[in-house]
């Protein structure tokens, strides 16, 4: 593997990420600019408002992450970004900053795929063995993918309707919690008690699949019909029956298609990778096994560029360049 040191940028979502990354798994900076607080009191996250704050904080995060790493242009080996998925004017922020920069600074460009990334967050924490089982557990995702080998997915399980962060965010969002909703949801879920019977949606027989909206429209009937009987609900148990329902499906599907699937390596991926219950479920599920489970630290876990640098590694190594016309891809498929 040749050396390499990446230049990458990440702006799917609500975070103005960019990082330096050497070889693929050293990270030499990492600069997350988040918008969190200004999608707050929208509930959730307003494209138009992303994008802008995408515009101002850009140029700041880029000089922030080239500064810190303390390298010169001439050690810079590719520019990278997250080409999809994502929305799409805010993907368009990172890609039009990655187009100047590598054409400035003649460097080759890189379009990223922002799942690739997730996955490839792990490997800024060790090598990768394949085959290889990734759960990735977003706000806009939630799959299981086998590796057989770097660079190449195989979607094995995905999520019929609602991503489990999405589900995390709207039961938060019943429940007058502050967005993004899945930490609130957390905190609040160890000081509750996991007893109100929230359905598990195991689908087919066999299936990875996932489904999380008949789950999220329980809890929200759940709480309207205890605000009608003039109760009051007790948010703590809420949240803790449904976080004990979305971690059991992702642990049990998680388990056996690891199992299933002969792997060497499980690896959890995306920002409901912070959550503390699936974190504990995971690692005493697989306790038993001989399969060794790994979860990012919590700031790998979120967007970041680090990981669209971590990713765009191997593409360098495999000589796999974008051209000028790399475009944002809203629904870039893995
Ligand atoms: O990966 P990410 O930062 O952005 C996307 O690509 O979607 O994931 C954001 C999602 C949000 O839905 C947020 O509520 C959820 O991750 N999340 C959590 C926790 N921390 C973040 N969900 C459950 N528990 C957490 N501790
Ligand atoms: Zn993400």
């Amino acid at each position: 593997n040749e050396e390499n040191i990446i230049l990458a940028i990440e702006t799917s979502c609500d975070e103005t990420a960019a990082a330096v990354i050497k070889n693929g798994t050293e990270i030499l900076s990492n600069i997350v600019s988040t918008q969190i607080d200004s999608h707050k009191r929208f509930g959730g996250v307003v494209p138009e408002i992303a994008s802008r704050h995408h515009v101002q904080q850009i140029t700041i995060v880029l000089e922030e992450a080239f500064e810190q790493a303390k390298v010169t242009w001439d050690e810079i080996d590719a520019i990278a970004v997250t080409e999809g998925p994502g929305l799409v004017g805010a993907l368009l922020i990172g890609v039009n900053a990655a187009k100047a920069l590598a054409f400035v600074k003649e460097k080759p460009l890189i379009g990223v795929h922002h799942i690739a990334g997730h996955i490839y967050a792990n490997r800024l924490q060790q090598e990768f063995e394949f085959p290889l089982l990734a759960l990735i557990v977003s706000g806009g995702h939630t799959e299981l993918v086998l590796m057989k080998e770097h660079g190449t997915y195989e979607l094995i399980g995905e999520t019929l309707d609602d991503a489990a962060g999405e589900a995390f965010d709207k039961v938060a969002r019943t429940l007058r919690l502050p967005y993004p909703g899945g930490p609130h949801i957390d905190r609040l879920a160890h000081e509750g008690i996991a007893h109100i019977p929230f359905p598990r949606a195991w689908l087919e027989k066999g299936s990875y699949d996932f489904s999380f909206s008949g789950l999220k429209s329980a809890v929200i009937n759940y709480v309207h019909n205890v605000q009608q009987r003039g109760d009051k609900v007790i948010v703590e148990d809420v949240a803790a029956s449904f976080q004990a329902s979305v971690v059991e499906v992702l642990t049990e599907k998680t388990f056996r298609a690891a199992i299933e699937n002969g792997v060497n390596q499980v690896i959890v991926a995306g920002g409901v990778a912070a959550n503390k219950g699936l974190r504990t479920s995971l690692k005493d599920r697989f306790q038993e096994t001989k399969i060794p489970l790994f979860i990012p630290p919590i700031h790998l876990c979120t967007d970041n560029a680090a990981m669209i640098g971590a990713a765009a590694s191997i593409l360098f190594n495999e000589q796999k360049f974008s051209q000028w016309d790399l475009n944002g891809k809203p629904s870039l498929l893995l």
